[in-house]
């Protein structure tokens, strides 16, 4: 039975103070969690340090929003996955839509980052997911299949299990157009099998697959209770302890 993981990547926003007290907010609701539910914070860089202190045994997970695959050197303005883990990350978000489209990063990176932040001792939470021009020429499993596979070249089947995939349909992130139930447990389910061709079925079946891309308290339940539906990565509706915990209560 998979755990259902909850993570709010909470992109560019709120400043330190503004930290402190989401996770004030946050850190109140989180008592009422179930066993076998997992909740991840991911804040920007500048607050880590300060985030890790005030969910030190919450149970919370602390998770960064990008790293470099790099160990250390010339790379102004870049972060390494030591410095991730020095400020007690366990978790980084790689891959995602806006790193991919703003910053133009290409699977082939992805995959660099992947393996470093693994190599290191962080789990990432890989996110793929196709746009709209994409769904609406029919090739969304078409570019599932390539973010998935390109992304994971050279992971073994023992690094996989520290992987979180995260589908999040481009046209549904930050639009309020959640991808129905039924649009993403269709593609989640593709995901695994994929998984399952490149893996096995054991490494298939205990994948962890979040849905991102407008999830809400209200839609939370129905999204989560599809059967290949392991968890939510929520952008906007985290940035508020309310809606984030109104999620995480919903399963
Ligand atoms: P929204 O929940 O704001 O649509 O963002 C989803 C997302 O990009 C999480 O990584």
């Amino acid at each position: 039975m998979r755990k259902k993981v909850i993570a709010g990547n909470w992109k560019m926003n709120n400043d330190l103070n503004q930290s402190v007290e989401l996770i004030a907010g946050i850190k109140n609701k989180i008592s009422s969690l179930k066993n076998n539910v997992e909740v991840i914070v991911c804040p920007p860089f500048t607050s880590l340090e300060t985030t890790a202190a005030l969910i030190k045994n919450t149970g919370i997970g602390l998770g960064a929003q990008n790293m470099h695959f790099e160990e250390s050197g010339a790379f102004t303005g870049e972060i390494s996955a030591k410095m991730l883990l020095s400020v007690g990350c366990n978790y980084v978000i790689l891959g995602h839509s806006e790193r991919r489209a703003i910053f133009g990063e290409p699977d082939e990176l992805i995959n660099l980052k992947l393996k470093k932040a693994l190599s290191s001792g962080l789990n990432p939470i890989f996110c793929i997911g196709e746009t709209l021009a994409e769904r609406e020429n029919g090739s969304t499993f078409d570019i599932v299949k390539k973010q998935v596979t390109n992304g994971l070249v050279g992971i073994s089947s023992d690094d996989l299990k520290k992987v979180i995939i995260a589908y999040e349909p481009v046209w549904a992130i930050g639009t309020g157009k959640t991808a129905s139930p039924a649009q993403a447990q269709e593609v989640h389910v593709y995901i695994r099998r994929l998984i399952k061709e490149l893996y096995s079925a054991d490494s298939a079946e205990n994948i962890i697959i979040q849905y991102g891309g407008s999830v809400k308290p209200g839609n939370a339940a129905e999204l989560l209770n599809q059967p290949d539906i392991d968890g939510a990565l929520v952008g906007g509706a985290c940035l508020e302890a309310e809606s984030f915990a109104g999620i995480f209560t919903a399963i």
